[in-house]
C-alpha cells in the first residue's frame, strides 16, 4: 500500500522541485548567454566587410547578412542545447515561415512549453553605418511567461540580464532604476519605427513632450534602450510599433530592475502590445500623461 505523504515529505517536494527550476533557468540564463556573445563576436568581426544589405518591410527597414549569420548562430547554440524548443527570430520566424510583426506561433512553435524570442542584431540601420550603437537581443518564454532574458553590447562588452524574480544584473552586477520623479530632470528616449504612419504619429508626440522634459534622445537600439532605463542611464522610454523580439529581453530585465512596463495606458505592457513605455515607476504615471498615447489615432 502507497504510503500517505508526511507534510515534512510535501516540502521537500517542493524544495527539490524550486531546486530542479532553479538550476533549469541557469542552464537557459547560460544558453541565452553563450549565444549572444558569440553573435556579437561575429557582429565584431564583421564590422566594416561587406554587409550585403537589402530591404524588407520598407526602404528603411534592413537586412544585413551579418543579421542572418547571427541569427544562425544563435539557433545552433539553442538547438545544441535544447532540442525540443521552439525558437521565433526576427528573420527566421518560428520555423514555419517568415516572422509576423504580431509574432503569432504558427504550428511549429505551437504546443511547445518553452519558446526562444531573438533578435539576432537589434540597431541594424546603426549597424549598416557603423554607428556603435546596437546589440543581441534573447529572451526565453516558458509556458506563456518570460523567464530569461539577455541582451548584449558587444562595443561596450556589457551584459544585461534577469530571470524573472531574481533581479537584473550588468556584466553581474545588481542594477536599478533611476531614482528620477520630476520630469524636468528627466533624460527620456524613443524609437521611430520603420512604419511610415507610426513616425508620422510620433512626431508631434516628441514635440510636445520635449519641453516638458531634459531631453529625449533617440539611439535607434530598442533592446539596448530598454536596458538604458533598466540601469538608470535613462528615465523612461516609449515606442509605437515594436515586435517582440526587439523588447521580449528588455522588458523582463527593466521590470526586474524595478522599473514599470506598460502600453499606451496603465495595463501593463503584454508583448501582442505594439506601443511600449518603460520607465523607473516614479514617473510613469507623469510620462503617461505627458506622451498620452492612448488618444493617437491608429
Ligand atoms: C529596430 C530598432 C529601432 C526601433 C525599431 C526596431 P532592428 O530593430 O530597435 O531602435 O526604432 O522599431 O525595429 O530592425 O534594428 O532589429
Ligand atoms: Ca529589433
Ligand atoms: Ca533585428
Amino acid at each position: 500500500m502507497p504510503s500517505t505523504p508526511s507534510p515534512d515529505d510535501s516540502n521537500t517536494g517542493a524544495a527539490d522541485h524550486d531546486r530542479d527550476r532553479d538550476s533549469a533557468l541557469d542552464a537557459y540564463l547560460a544558453t541565452a548567454v553563450q549565444a549572444a556573445r558569440e553573435a556579437a563576436a561575429i557582429q565584431l568581426a564583421e564590422r566594416g566587410s561587406d554587409l550585403q544589405v537589402s530591404t524588407k518591410s520598407s526602404a528603411v527597414d534592413l537586412v544585413t547578412r551579418v543579421d542572418k549569420l547571427c541569427e544562425e548562430r544563435i539557433r545552433h547554440v539553442i538547438l545544441a542545447r535544447h532540442p525540443g524548443h521552439a525558437i521565433l527570430g526576427e528573420e527566421q520566424g518560428d520555423g514555419g515561415g517568415p516572422s509576423q510583426p504580431d509574432a503569432t506561433p504558427t504550428h511549429s512553435s505551437a504546443g511547445r512549453r518553452h519558446r526562444w524570442i531573438v533578435d539576432p542584431l537589434d540597431g541594424t540601420v546603426n549597424y549598416a553605418h557603423g554607428f556603435p550603437f546596437y546589440c543581441v537581443s534573447i529572451a526565453l518564454e516558458i509556458d506563456g511567461t518570460v523567464e530569461v532574458g539577455v541582451v548584449y553590447d558587444g562595443e561596450r562588452d556589457e551584459l544585461f540580464s534577469a530571470v524573472r524574480g531574481r533581479g537584473a544584473t550588468l556584466n553581474g552586477d545588481p542594477i536599478g532604476v533611476s531614482t528620477t520623479t520630476a520630469p524636468r530632470s528627466a533624460l527620456l528616449a524613443t524609437g521611430f519605427a520603420y512604419v511610415e504612419d507610426k513616425i508620422a504619429l510620433n512626431v508631434p508626440v516628441f514635440a510636445r513632450v520635449l519641453p516638458q522634459v531634459q531631453s529625449i534622445r533617440r539611439p535607434g537600439a530598442a533592446a539596448l534602450d530598454i536596458c538604458y532605463v533598466a540601469c538608470g542611464r535613462l528615465d523612461g522610454f516609449w515606442e509605437l510599433a515594436l515586435n517582440s523580439w526587439d523588447v521580449a529581453a528588455g522588458v523582463l530585465i527593466v521590470r526586474e530592475a524595478g522599473g514599470t512596463v506598460t502600453g499606451a495606458g496603465s495595463a501593463p505592457y503584454r508583448l501582442d502590445d505594439p506601443v511600449l513605455v518603460a520607465s523607473n515607476g516614479h514617473l510613469h504615471a507623469t510620462l503617461l500623461d505627458l506622451l498620452r498615447l492612448d488618444q493617437l489615432r491608429a
